[in-house]
């Protein structure tokens, strides 16, 4: 057959409560035209991020009941234990609430003044918890990563030239060398097997642990069946414990591909960083058996672990992309291609080119998505890092809107209900208004900023 079906049943439901354009045109200007301070209520499509809005499945509901709370030695740790090492080999697993919990622990006892630390595209939060240490952060990712029309199948892939030099001139200073999987920052973009390999091999050269951020793991692993030589008909879970037994280590948020709603650990094969990552763990988190989560929260990842690596899922997750970035170009709605794994990155500067850089065409994007049709999407590009240190005002690299489909939760019709509405906001794309600021806070001001349509200035 050539539909690919939602490879699930739904038992229990989430009603989408509708709202006409004029009551979210009204909404959307008591949040001052930033969608994060909607309630998720007056939202009909939510692809504001893939991360904790997985619909958990029957079977992890159950290993919620099952869940121990014991402070120390629970059985939901080791089965949450046991289903990481089963595809992801490491010695020791380390559970923290989230993602960015790892990141700081790892980089508290990594990091520091003077440290560097190259990545393909390090994520905020990994950047943000290397700079937070006093070290830096290094992008290094091959150059048809930054393109969005380039066609590549691995547009994740590390320059290796570029780490090998950056090595022999750095090397000193850094402590790791780094790998995000798949290449979030980059637009949801894969890194090869071939790639993973070459760059363990250039970090163990220069007598340096090769660290992964396995946030998408199965996603970059199903893209590596459907796209690398020698790797077609392998089983995805395999491919998995081939990308990770390279590696001395990773980091994870369960909050991607794990299906849960909370969750994330540190795994390493140094027994003696991993002695000094517990003892970090015990002031920050919790103890050692639990990290911050509750035992029920460790058995939904140990079942989410099991359901993630099954091609039935993947292949559905990856085409709903593929399907929405196809109808997009078709509408002339330029898209960072090919289209990534968990999220459809729309090129609004592209889109609008009547709104310059300077008066947000990204922020003016999540506007209309959301005025036509309800659907709350987040802009990545001069509202999130357009403000300078020296608090002027810079066009940042892209202005992207990122669609990030939570996992399990939206169906066809949903995706074709978010196609119609870019069809509407492709055919009445000149009455756009671009943006301006009316207050931002001093850090991070995508999240708080307030905006005002240019026209109504
Ligand atoms: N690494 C990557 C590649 C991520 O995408 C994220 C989170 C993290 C680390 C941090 O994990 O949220 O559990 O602390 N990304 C979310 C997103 C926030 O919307 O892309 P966390």
């Amino acid at each position: 057959m050539k539909t690919i079906i939602e490879p699930f049943r739904i038992k229990s439901v989430e009603p989408i409560r509708m709202t006409t354009r004029q009551e979210r045109r009204r909404l959307m200007q008591a949040a001052h035209y930033n969608l994060f301070a909607l309630h998720s209520d007056d939202v009909l499509i939510d692809l504001l991020t893939d991360s904790g809005t997985s619909a958990m499945s029957a079977a992890q509901w159950s290993a919620v009941m099952r869940g121990d709370e014991s402070y120390a030695g629970s059985p939901s740790f080791l089965r949450f234990e046991a289903a990481v090492k089963n595809l992801m080999p490491f010695r020791h697993v380390i559970p923290t609430h989230q993602g960015r919990a790892a990141e700081a622990i790892l980089f508290h006892l990594i990091g520091g003044p003077g440290r560097m630390i190259p990545s393909n595209t390090h994520f905020d939060t990994t950047r943000g918890a290397i700079e937070a240490s006093g070290a830096q952060a290094h992008d290094l990712v091959i150059a048809e990563g930054k393109d969005p029309a380039a066609l590549h199948p691995f547009k994740g892939n590390i320059d290796l030239a570029a780490l090998e030099a950056f090595l022999e001139r750095h090397g000193e200073a850094a402590p790791c060398v780094m790998l995000t999987v798949t290449n979030n920052a980059g637009g949801g973009q894969p890194v090869s097997l071939a790639n993973i390999r070459a760059t363990a091999d250039i970090a163990h050269r220069h007598g340096k642990p090769l660290i992964i951020d396995g946030c998408r793991f199965a996603e970059n692993a199903w893209f590596i069946r459907q796209r690398e030589d020698g790797q077609s008909g392998r089983d995805v879970a395999d491919i998995a414990r081939d990308m990770f037994s390279v590696a001395d280590g990773m980091t994870m948020s369960a909050k991607k591909d794990a299906f849960a709603n909370i969750g994330g650990w540190l795994a390493l094969n140094d027994d003696g960083l991993a002695e000094k990552a517990r003892m970090r763990l015990i002031l920050t988190e919790g103890f050692p058996t639990y990290g911050g989560l509750a035992g029920r929260d460790l058995d939904a990842i140990a079942q989410g672990l099991v359901e993630i690596v099954e091609h039935d899922y993947l292949a559905y997750r990856i085409r709903t992309n593929e399907y929405i970035g196809e109808r997009l170009l078709a509408l002339d709605a330029p898209i960072v291609q090919p289209t990534g794994g968990h999220a459809v990155f729309v090129d609004a500067r592209g889109l609008l080119p009547h709104i310059p850089p300077l008066a947000y065409p990204g922020q003016a994007l999540v506007c209309a998505l959301y005025e036509t049709g309800g659907v709350r999407a987040c802009e990545i590009g001069t509202a999130m890092f357009g403000r300078q240190p020296d608090g002027t005002e810079k066009p940042a690299a892209m202005d992207l809107v990122r669609l990030a489909m939570p996992r399990r939760v939206y169906t066809q019709s949903h995706a074709d209900y978010v196609i119609e509405t870019f069809a509407e906001i492709v055919a009445n794309k000149r009455q756009i208004a671009g943006m301006r600021i009316t207050w931002e806070p001093p850090a991070l001001r995508h999240f708080t900023a307030r905006f005002a349509p240019l026209e109504a200035a």
